[in-house]
């Protein structure tokens, strides 16, 4: 397992480039098991979970290459339906294959994703939805199996607990395409990701209408087509950027993103006092003045804070000016990095889904552990302002969703490398 060893404290300079979205790229992947045709999708990022699902795709029997940033994915008379555990087990997302069976070809067999650091991760909403278009969902040895002699469209309410969800909402439009009528889902998702989805699938052929907001509708469609699409740009790489740039009270450009995308970000990032300038040309530029104010953030479904930023913010936020305090509203366990983050020096202290941290004059690199995906790049992150060496092991995380993080960073004057094989 390889290391990542960062030398602080740094301050960051220059510019970046963003990668398409991890998020939008694996259920748009995804969206190709309902076509028979070739698709060629643009802008993907080469991350560890994009090439799980390239072999989750090549298991089904569907032909499927990347060269640099273009995916050709060519489906033609694939035979399987199932995701085994191998796959499901190192990426969650590979539920999104389940809609697009289902609705292809009548049966899907997806291992149960289980629990996961960031706490309980139910698939409830799927079954919700796949159920109310007419599915048979059963669960047996660990597999959820849906089985469906054609599916018909439904109106259904795809709220849970915590909000809307991101996958089900994308797993449920998917199978109502090829839906016979209509399907009406309230409380969608209205992600991003989930737009960027629904704009291929049209592309495809597909009848949708409302996304982006909380109710969209699908005309069902008797077949889809193979498309062309560029994947929208990776809203959380950018957010992290920004807020490594924060940290280190640094002046960096970020390229070839959408601020519109993360606004909450640019919102408490000018409130605790870093100048945020937007340019016409997808780009934003961070300025951080040396002292930074303390600020609260609750983590929503869009357009609210995203969850997948709170690790990054809170590394931020322990070196600023005061008290604040952090609310985890999706994922309230989601709080790991808060033990290694103290073991750099900063004062984090759980209290119930709330994480309160008292901003200190300095931290001091550690050896620390990554969790998951946000907590690495959180833990990275105060690496770069640490006195000393930090020493991030298990980065295995951050390879699932950041690509050649060590390069940009360095690129940006961070001293930063990668020890392979080291735990
Ligand atoms: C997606 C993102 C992930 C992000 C998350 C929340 C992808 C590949 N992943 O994950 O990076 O952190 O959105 O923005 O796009 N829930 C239920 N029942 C369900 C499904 C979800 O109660 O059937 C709950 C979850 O436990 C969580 C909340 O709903 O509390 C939101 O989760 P969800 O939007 O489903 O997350 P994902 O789509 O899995």
């Amino acid at each position: 397992m390889d290391s990542l060893i960062v030398e602080g404290p740094a301050r960051l300079s220059g510019e970046i480039q963003i990668d398409g979205s991890k998020n939008a790229t694996l259920p748009i992947m995804a969206a190709c098991l309902l076509s028979d045709e070739k698709s060629v999708i643009r802008g993907v990022p080469s991350l560890t979970d994009v090439f799980t699902m390239i072999e989750i795709m090549r298991h089904l029997g569907v032909k499927i290459k990347l060269e640099d940033d273009v995916l050709t994915v060519v489906p033609d008379g694939y035979k399987g339906n199932e995701a085994p555990y191998n796959y499901v087990s190192t990426m969650r997302a590979s539920i999104c294959v389940l809609g697009p069976l289902l609705a292809k070809t009548g049966y899907a067999k997806v291992s149960l994703p289980g629990g996961c650091v960031i706490g309980p991760r139910p698939i409830d909403l799927h079954t919700k939805g796949i159920k109310a278009l007419g599915a048979d969902v059963k669960v047996d040895h660990g597999y959820l199996i849906a089985r469906a002699k054609g599916l018909k469209g439904a109106s259904m309410h795809l709220c849970g607990v915590y909000g809307s969800s991101v996958l089900a909402t994308a797993n449920i439009m998917m199978a109502a395409t090829l839906a016979k009528g209509r399907t009406v889902i309230e409380s969608a998702a209205c992600e991003p990701e989930v737009v960027d989805l629904a704009e291929f699938l049209i592309k495809m052929g597909a009848r949708i209408r409302g996304h982006g907001s909380h109710t969209l509708e699908i005309e069902g469609v008797k077949r889809l087509y193979g498309a062309e699409h560029h994947v929208i740009p990776d809203r959380i790489e950018a957010g992290t950027y920004m807020i490594a740039a924060s940290i280190t009270r640094g002046d960096v450009l970020i390229k070839g993103c959408e601020p519109r995308h993360i606004s909450a970000l640019i919102d408490k990032l000018s409130e605790i006092g870093v100048s945020i300038k937007s340019n016409p040309d997808a780009s934003i530029r961070v300025r951080a003045p040396r002292s930074l104010k303390a600020v609260d953030i609750t983590t929503l479904p869009y357009p609210g804070f995203p969850t997948d930023l709170q690790a990054q913010i809170t590394a931020l936020m322990s070196t600023a000016q005061g008290t604040s305090v952090i609310s985890e509203k999706i994922y309230p366990e989601r709080f790991m990095h808060l033990g290694e983050l103290n073991r750099m020096g900063a004062q984090a202290a759980l209290e119930g889904d709330s994480a309160i941290i008292k901003g200190v004059k300095s931290l001091s690199g550690a050896q620390v552990m990554a969790s998951d995906l946000r907590a690495s790049a959180a833990l990275v992150i105060g690496g770069l302002v640490a006195r000393g060496e930090t020493q991030v092991s298990r980065i295995y995380h951050l390879d699932r969703g950041y690509s050649n993080m060590e390069a940009k960073l360095s690129k940006l004057g961070a001293k930063i490398r990668r020890i392979k094989g080291k735990q």
